[in-house]
């Protein structure tokens, strides 16, 4: 078993993320043995707790999401909790968590590792970055990494103000920009079932691809989170990283070699590669929406501008969809078009990959039964694959589509407690392989504040869709000018 040593400073453990998606994964690698008794977590925060309070919330989190209720593996976990309450803006909070760190290696026989992971208000990453190099807190026999919670920025300016910011204090390589989406079970097997097929090997360019759907569809509104999410919309939310990250991992060049510098270096290519859309092409290439009333399972839910938070007269986008182009020898000509949104049908996310037909099918004059060959890839809540091939009709001489399906048993995933797993052991072993890269930050930002701005600045009303449905119907017509439609997500 992989083991590492480390002490955990939890920046903001007193929040929602910490308890959701923090510890439940700790202790996950606890309980598997990816962490010996060498570790410790400090949880700081501004309220005043202390030790006891901490590992009082990190039980009930343990038991409220991963369903643990064994007392005697809880308390040999939880000694390894301490809390400090703290102030950013302090020096003196910073000499005193050094002190604290010290005093955790040696109790704990830790060689001076340090994961610092900043979950919490994105204002302070900077100058919290800054202090712990100023401070001393870097300067340990062991190695240290930075964990960087989106959102990274709010356009581009800002993430380079960040950027160079963090720079300072820590080098490239010691950093880790959480993508959620890339440590997701399906999202890394993208690359396997690419690269690892003969089959798709060949055919994985725009001579037999006619395009490729991203959907990540949620039923969730915005869920209290409306004074977030009214600043950032689903461009911001959802488009600029998770949606981009799928898109550079369906479309990147076979690596040199699987190391985190070839794949990140081909995965860059791709979004300097894609067609940037500014000005009246962004009303041709990209439909926003938001939701109005409707129906989620049956369930009458309220309309985004009546929700918590959210001015009445909001312009902020719950739905994107978008065609991008990928101007490189590979891809000129196929459509990637992604779609996104809160409030829609179902809770999906899946990636279409459909061919091109044959350029004569004997089969497609007499009965119109023959399709496009498709590649689904279900990310959650599914998880699997499904090839879609024409075959004969059992005892006719039809043709139809025939499913070869392939699902692995998924828990509940929704709340993706594993990829958070799989990112921060990734972390403490060193691999950055599935964390978001400067260059792809930045690229993808240059794309979005385009969009962004164009959209501030234009007084159109934005489609509304209602809750409950698929999306605006502008997004349909994006693909029916090019003879294409959305494969319906939600009945595959
Ligand atoms: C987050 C967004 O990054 O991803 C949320 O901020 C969104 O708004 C979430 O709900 C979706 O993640 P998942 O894993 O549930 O698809």
């Amino acid at each position: 078993i992989e083991q590492a040593e480390a002490v955990f400073v939890i920046f903001g453990s007193t929040g929602d993320l910490a308890k959701r998606k923090l510890f439940p994964s700790i202790y996950n690698l606890y309980r598997k043995g990816n962490l010996n008794e060498h570790f410790a977590v400090v949880g700081l925060g501004r309220r005043e707790w202390d030790d006891e309070k901490l590992r009082t919330v990190v039980m009930e989190s343990i038991q409220e999401e991963l369903g643990e209720q064994r007392p005697e593996v809880t308390e040999s976990f939880l000694k390894h909790f301490s809390y400090l309450s703290f102030d950013v803006t302090n020096k003196d909070s910073y000499s005193e968590l050094n002190d604290k760190l010290h005093i955790l290696d040696e109790t704990f026989q830790i060689p001076g590792n340090r994961i610092f992971y900043m979950a919490m208000a994105p204002e302070f990453f900077g100058q919290i970055a800054q202090s712990i190099h100023n401070e001393g807190l870097k300067d340990t026999q062991g190695w240290t990494r930075l964990v960087i919670e989106k959102p990274f920025g709010t356009d581009l300016q800002s993430a380079i103000r960040l950027n160079d910011e963090i720079r300072q204090a820590f080098s490239e390589d010691e950093i880790y920009r959480i993508d959620h989406y890339l440590g997701k079970e399906m999202v890394q097997n993208i690359q396997v079932i690419r690269f690892a097929n003969a089959i798709f090997g060949s055919l994985w360019n725009n001579r037999h691809i006619a395009n490729i759907q991203v959907t990540s569809s949620e039923q969730l509104g915005v869920e209290g989170r409306g004074g977030y999410y009214e600043k950032s919309g689903a461009l911001r939310d959802m488009v600029q990283n998770h949606m981009l990250q799928m898109v550079s991992l369906l479309a990147m060049d076979v690596p040199l070699r699987l190391s985190t510098d070839d794949i990140r270096s081909e995965k860059i290519k791709v979004l300097r590669a894609l067609r940037p859309i500014v000005g009246e092409s962004i009303k041709e290439n990209v439909v926003r929406g938001q939701y109005g009333r409707g129906e989620i399972n049956g369930q009458e839910v309220i309309g985004y501008l009546e929700e918590e938070n959210v001015s009445d007269s909001s312009k902020t986008e719950t739905y994107v969809a978008a065609k991008l182009m990928i101007d490189n020898h590979v891809w000129a000509g196929v459509p990637f078009y992604i779609r996104t949104g809160k409030r829609m049908a179902v809770k999906s996310t899946k990636i279409v990959v459909e061919f091109k037909e044959l350029p004569l099918n004997l089969y497609s004059k007499e009965n119109k039964q023959t399709g496009p060959n498709l590649l689904i890839i279900h990310i959650q809540p599914d998880e699997g694959m499904t090839i879609v091939l024409n075959g004969k009709k059992i005892g006719s001489a039809d043709t139809t589509p025939v499913h070869l399906q392939y699902r692995h048993d998924s828990e509940d995933r929704f709340n993706t407690p594993e990829a958070y797993e799989r990112l921060l052991f990734d972390c403490m072993m060193g691999d950055a392989t599935n964390f978001a890269h400067w260059d792809e930050v930045s690229l993808s930002w240059s794309l979005v504040d385009a969009i962004s701005k164009a959209w501030s600045e234009s007084g159109e009303k934005l489609p509304t869709y209602r809750a409950g449905s698929m999306g605006p119907k502008e997004a349909d017509e994006l693909l029916e000018a090019d003879g294409f439609s959305w494969w319906p997500v939600e009945e595959m």
